[in-house]
């Protein structure tokens, strides 16, 4: 099977399986796993923030920057398409009592244009807004990255209205590769970031919340007792240390192989495509004629999954584990399933 439906589905590799058997480790709720140390150290320093928190996901590295940035009763803006609006399950509302109100932007970005007159809470009875929280890439948005100078509009917009900016960064290593951006440029903009190991990247397990010391202080706190507290997970900072060390340099050629199956769907009769939209490594376009569902089934004969993301659009979405012999045989099956 060729799986393109996530870049969360890789497994790991041999190389990557031995340094997690070799990593030293210990108990990290005394905070003393040095893998785990070393990691968050690491990470922390690339970004430009003061310090990082590993944790077991991306939603949990989100709702902890949510329930650091606001209070009970606080309103966070962030584009309809978020994943913290779409699929951490109302953890916002539940763990952090606050309102997501999301904004209609454009392929997952929201702008400081569209964010003018969004900001209340002058008056008693109104959410007192208090949050951006950002997506960089994009998911549902198609893979689309935000460029410096939108997101610098963005920050400037945010401390004039004292509002704080976290970064969902799920894929920052996407957008850092697409946009050529430096990895200390998020911390300048951004009050948290949380990024993934376990998506592009290829590690099992592993997230990190990226902020000030003081905001990891809490969220270390808040990790605990949300259930996040964990032990000898040096095993996975190990394998997220492989991952960053070998795998991201990858990412490029996951892009150029997105742009080209992209190409080949816009010569597809039956498919259509915003070509500009493909910016990494996601694809999403639409089917003429047929749902979506029928759509992934005619695929799946063929060896191929991608996944439904609307009654007649499909998201397929590269990572290193689909080589260039792979794309050729998705290609083929594109030509001959939708002409
Ligand atoms: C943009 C984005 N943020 C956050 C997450 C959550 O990550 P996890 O599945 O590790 O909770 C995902 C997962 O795919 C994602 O795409």
């Amino acid at each position: 099977m060729i799986d393109l439906r996530s870049d969360t589905v890789t497994t790991p590799t041999a190389e990557m399986r031995k340094v997690m058997a070799d990593a030293k480790v210990g108990d990290d709720v005394f905070g003393e796993d040095p893998t785990v140390n070393a990691l968050e150290k690491k990470i922390a320093k690339m970004f430009g923030f003061e310090a990082g928190l590993f944790t077991p996901s991306g939603t949990m590295a989100n709702q902890l920057a949510v329930n650091m940035l606001t209070d009970q009763g606080d309103e966070v803006l962030i584009e309809e398409t978020g994943h913290i609006f779409n699929y951490e399950s109302t953890a916002a509302s539940h763990l952090s009592s606050v309102l997501l109100r999301p904004l209609k932007g454009q392929k997952g970005k929201l702008s400081a244009d569209l964010l003018k007159d969004t900001v209340r809470g002058q008056k008693e009875w109104e959410p007192q807004t208090r949050v951006i929280a950002l997506e960089n890439s994009t998911n549902k948005g198609g893979g689309c990255c935000y460029t410096e100078q939108e997101l610098a509009a963005i920050s400037s917009f945010a401390t004039q209205n004292e509002l704080g900016i976290h970064l969902d960064g799920a894929r920052i290593w996407n957008a850092m590769t697409a946009t050529n951006t430096a990895p200390s440029f998020y911390s300048r903009i951004a009050d948290t970031m949380s990024v993934c190991f376990s998506k592009g990247l290829g590690a099992p397990v592993g997230s990190m919340l990226l902020s000030s010391q003081e905001n990891i202080t809490g969220a270390r706190r808040m990790r605990k007792m949300w259930g996040g507290g964990m032990r000898q997970i040096g095993l996975l900072a190990a394998a997220a240390d492989y991952a960053i060390e070998h795998h991201l340099s990858k990412l490029k050629e996951d892009h150029r192989r997105a742009r080209e199956l992209a190409e080949t769907v816009s010569q597809c009769s039956q498919l259509s495509i915003d070509l500009e939209s493909v910016e990494t490594n996601i694809l999403i376009f639409d089917v003429n004629g047929m749902p979506a569902e029928q759509a992934v089934e005619l695929l799946a004969e063929e060896g191929i999954k991608v996944v439904p993301f609307g009654p007649q659009t499909l998201r397929a979405t590269f990572h290193f584990q689909i080589d260039d012999e792979d794309l050729q045989r998705v290609k083929g099956a594109f030509y001959s399933i939708f002409n």
